[in-house]
């Protein structure tokens, strides 16, 4: 079937994965991709056909540029993502006010909408527990609370004009096309530069804290498929199997070829985030997603595309 398909923040990480992805899917559809390029980077779209238009989408510019488009579909990704931002309200503006416009868009069009929350509106949660997608929210920074205001934000949008607007709530997300993030890149990337630099991958003592890594192919897949849900809502994205920093250092060292040993450094924070898990059983339930890649193997396949070996359109 023929889509007219929409996709914000199309030029960053995650959002050129979906694209290319969408374009293989769907030969016969339109895809446009809107763009600020505040923390995008053009080579991620190089094998892109489509067009490309650069737009904030917080801003009126937005419905001169979308007019004539009437998209049936919108993935909704663009965002600021660098989570230290302090100024509250540029980061409310670009993320609150942007996703608004889409859903204005969204209802103009009769479109559906897949938008992206973050697991970061959970918070630091100390119980070493799957987080559930209803539990209780605690957005800690500026970032985390716009995500949360974007999640209440569609579903009293949704139930006042019946649109159907879906969030995807990623865990850590890696893969390629990440590197224009610098320092909000993954650990993982951040990690195997360094041991590509020869230099052993430093991480904080001892190296047991754990997160719910997952990998960017089963992230795009679980995107594209929210727009298959019955009905407003949110959906964990992550593997559903946390992973510490020590495991990271040991499947990079397997993929590389080398032995390099964690350097240990003590962890300047107060309070640094110890354990997140998503709990994937909605996802399973409602969307029949299941994540395919085991850390083991999302990572071996990750540098095997950055070292050139295997054929990937984003590297
Ligand atoms: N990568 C992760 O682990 C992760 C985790 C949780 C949530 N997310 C969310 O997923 C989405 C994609 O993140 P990413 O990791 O690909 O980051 P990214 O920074 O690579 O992508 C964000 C894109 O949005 C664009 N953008 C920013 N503000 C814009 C605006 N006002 N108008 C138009 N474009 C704008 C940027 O130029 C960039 O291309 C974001 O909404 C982010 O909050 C990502």
């Amino acid at each position: 079937m023929a889509n007219n398909i929409l996709v914000t923040g199309g030029a960053g990480f995650i959002g050129a994965n979906l694209t290319l992805k969408l374009q293989s899917m769907y030969p016969d559809s339109k895809i446009l991709v809107l763009d600020d390029f505040t923390s995008a980077n053009f080579k991620n779209l190089i094998k892109f056909k489509g067009e490309v238009l650069a737009c904030d989408v917080s801003t009126d510019e937005l419905f001169f540029k979308v007019e004539d488009f009437n998209p049936n579909m919108i993935f909704h990704l663009a965002s600021i993502t660098d989570t230290t931002v302090t100024d509250q309200e540029l980061m409310m503006r670009k993320n609150v006010d942007g996703f608004k416009n889409i859903l204005e868009i969204a209802y103009d069009n009769n479109a559906t909408v897949v938008y992206a929350s973050s697991a970061s509106v959970y918070g630091n949660v100390k119980e070493h527990v799957p987080l559930k997608e209803d539990r209780e929210k605690h957005p800690e920074n500026v970032y985390a609370f716009s995500k949360y205001v974007m999640d209440n934000i569609a579903e009293d949008f949704s139930k006042d004009t019946g649109l159907k607007a879906v969030g995807v709530r990623y865990f850590n997300v890696y893969g390629p096309g990440e590197a224009h993030k610098g320092k909000f890149a993954s650990m993982i990337f951040q990690l195997y530069k360094q041991m590509k630099e020869g230099k052993r991958p430093r991480i904080f003592e001892y190296g047991e804290q754990k997160r719910d890594f997952v990998y960017v192919k089963d992230a795009v897949e679980m995107t594209i498929l929210a727009m298959n849900a019955p009905k407003t809502t949110v959906y964990n994205v992550g593997s559903g199997e946390p992973h510490s920093f020590n495991d990271v250092i040991k499947y990079l060292n397997e993929a590389l070829g080398t032995n390099y040993e964690p350097e240990y450094f003590e962890c300047p924070y107060d309070f640094y985030q110890e354990y997140t898990h998503a709990d994937m059983t909605k996802a399973k339930e409602e969307l029949g997603f299941v994540p395919k890649y085991h850390l083991k193997e999302g990572i071996k396949e990750y540098v095997d595309i950055m070292e050139g070996k295997i054929d990937y359109p984003i590297r």
